[in-house]
């Protein structure tokens, strides 16, 4: 969460700082900011909205500057709480979140200190403003007395072209380019002008000044950076004639999934973990839950290896159980979300072979792994996921094939769906006729045994996102205990049946909600449970095996939300109060 963005150098800072900025937004996008140091004073300019809305903030004088894009976690969002926070000879942008931050403003208060924002961030400013010497000491002596996570680029007017950067738990880079030395919160914000990349590990400083980009461990002694490879990016690739990202990733899916199948070469070191392996935990969050989830059927029915899926922030305070030869995927897009980071790093250190299944080379969760297996979504812009739940699938689904063979069972080919999904993909379409009867309706549910459960639960979360109407996922079975007394004539409800052995205990509860005068929306790949009584709509979708059915049974639930985002006038690129990467608890 947040984007942050450093730069010196022989330009001017500001155009670099807006550019990398609009990178960013993915990372937070309801207010923005930047303070460019010209001599020995700051410029600084901070709106609420938009990177776009920074009026006048290009043309700021001075060569080395920070700028942030945030998401607010500490007041609204608002000019006044919007970064660089200014105080003293200091201006600082922060992600992460400050934990003990009443003891620390207390303190600030105590001393007379007034505070100009609600955030936790602007107390950084305050404890180095306290600091007299070296800004690099005052940091490091600052961020010592720091709890909880931090990424932070900071400006001191006693030091003009310089810009300091520490890292604790949240993603900063720094790189070198042949006009000056950049840091941000994500490579492809630089990556474009910045020709050497190095990701700063946890605990250590960087010092961007004249022609080098040093960097320090946590006794300030210099240390060689963690070099990384990434391709510079536009900040807005083509829409190729779609109006939306979500839509155009959506239409990607069927190219997406082929690419993210993955052979796993036999006698690898991973096969050979593979082999020894006897239980499976899942961690993930948001919508790499839910295909955690879809994975777990998968691997349960042709591995039969136990296998448990995780919501990463329960799994990191379970005191969780790891027994020997447990393989611990932790399974995220961005690779930076602070709580699956912080579940992997548990289970490693309680001796599971921990695994990122991740679409980003060089991220955070790849340094915590022994192995990473990466996602080939490309990169996803839409905040809400759509192209990477099935990239993780393929993955996940050909990872279940690997650990099959290596017992000697048999599993279905991932590979066969490939040509489905983009017959299933165009009947999706079609969902775009039902939006009349969930845009004004007070919520929805989506009802599924076993894996089609799972994709009810990614169907309720895609609605939510993007349409801001109430959706809840539900085991079909389960409804008749209690949350039925919900179910009336202005709740639509989504039945998903792709499972032989299940369907028609799903239509039981079809059944069951259209007795109580909900229009139910049926998606299965049973042509004859079309007709059945109950069944207000049907989408039939071309016949698969089941276990990988939430590849192909997931697509008409993406069309959907963003058909009733697009009729309740929502923009489904960037819902409300939403940021693309999660990187505070
Ligand atoms: C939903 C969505 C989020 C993410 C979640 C995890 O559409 O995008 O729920 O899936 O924040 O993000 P990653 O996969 O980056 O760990």
């Amino acid at each position: 969460m947040c984007g942050i963005v450093g730069y010196c150098g022989r330009r001017a800072a500001a155009p670099i700082l807006l550019a990398g900025l609009k990178k960013l937004e993915y990372r937070g996008y309801d207010s923005a900011g930047v303070a460019v140091l010209n001599g020995t004073a700051f410029a600084v300019v901070r709106r609420a909205g938009r990177v776009s809305g920074l009026d006048g903030a290009a043309s700021l004088m001075g060569n080395a500057g920070i700028g942030h894009t945030r998401w607010a976690t500490h007041g609204a969002p608002s000019e006044r709480n919007a970064h660089p926070h200014v105080w003293g000879d200091y201006a600082v942008v922060h992600n992460g979140i400050v934990e003990n931050e009443h003891a620390l403003k207390a303190e600030c208060l105590a001393r007379g200190e007034e505070f100009l924002s609600e955030t936790d961030s602007e107390i950084v400013a305050h404890l180095l403003a306290r600091e007299a010497g070296d800004p690099l000491v005052a940091l490091r002596n600052v961020c010592a007395r720091l709890e909880g996570s931090y990424a932070l680029a900071v400006l001191c007017a006693r030091t003009p072209g310089t810009v300091y950067c520490a890292r604790r738990g949240s993603p900063l880079i720094v790189g070198r380019g042949k006009d000056g030395l950049y840091a941000a919160s994500d490579a492809p914000a630089i990556a474009t002008e910045a020709e050497e990349l190095y990701a700063l590990r946890d605990g250590e400083f960087a010092v961007l000044a004249g022609e080098e980009a040093r960097i320090f461990n946590g006794e300030l002694a210099a240390v060689s950076g963690d070099r990384i490879v990434c391709a510079a990016a536009d900040d807005a690739p083509a829409l190729d004639g779609f109006n939306h990202y979500m839509r155009k990733e959506m239409s990607e899916i069927p190219a997406v999934f082929a690419r993210s199948l993955t052979d796993f070469a036999e006698n690898s070191e991973f096969c050979k973990v593979l082999c020894q392996t006897e239980y499976i935990q899942i961690a993930a969050c948001g919508t790499a839950y839910h295909s955690g989830l879809c994975a777990k059927f998968a691997i349960e029915r042709f591995c039969r290896i136990p296998a448990e899926t995780y919501i990463a922030s329960e799994y990191r305070y379970l005191d969780p159980i790891v027994k020997e030869n447990t393989l611990f995927l932790a399974v995220s897009q961005s690779g930076e979300t602070a709580d699956t980071l912080a579940a992997a790093r548990l289970a490693a250190e309680r001796g599971a072979v921990v695994v990122a299944v991740t679409n980003v080379a060089y991220s955070s969760l790849t340094r915590i792994a022994r192995f990473t297996l990466l996602t080939q979504a490309g990169r996803e812009i839409a905040v809400a996921a759509t192209k990477s739940f099935n990239a993780q699938l393929a993955l996940l689904y050909s990872l279940t094939a690997a650990l099959a063979r290596q017992r000697g069972r048999l599993a279905a080919d991932p590979s066969a769906l490939a040509p489905i999904l983009s017959d299933a993909l165009a009947r999706s379409e079609e969902t775009r006729a039902w939006t009349p009867f969930f845009a004004g309706a007070r919520g929805a549910y989506f009802i599924g045994r076993g894996a089609d459960h799972a994709v009810a639960l990614e169907g309720s979360l895609k609605l939510k996102e993007v349409s801001y109407l109430p959706g809840e996922g539900y085991p079909a079975g389960e409804l008749k205990h209690g949350t039925l007394a919900l179910i009336d004539d202005k709740t639509p409800v989504v039945a998903l049946a792709f499972s032989e052995r299940l369907a028609e205990k799903t239509m039981n509860a079809v059944r069951e909600v259209a007795a109580r005068g909900a229009k139910v929306f049926l998606i299965t790949c049973f042509e004859e449970l079309c007709a059945r009584k109950g069944v207000f709509r049907s989408l039939l979708l071309p016949p698969c095996e089941e276990a990988y059915s939430p590849a192909v049974s997931v697509l008409p639930l993406q069309a959907l939300a963003y058909y009733v985002a697009l009729a309740r006038g929502n923009d489904p690129d960037k819902p409300r109060h939403l940021a693309k990467s999660v990187t505070v608890e």
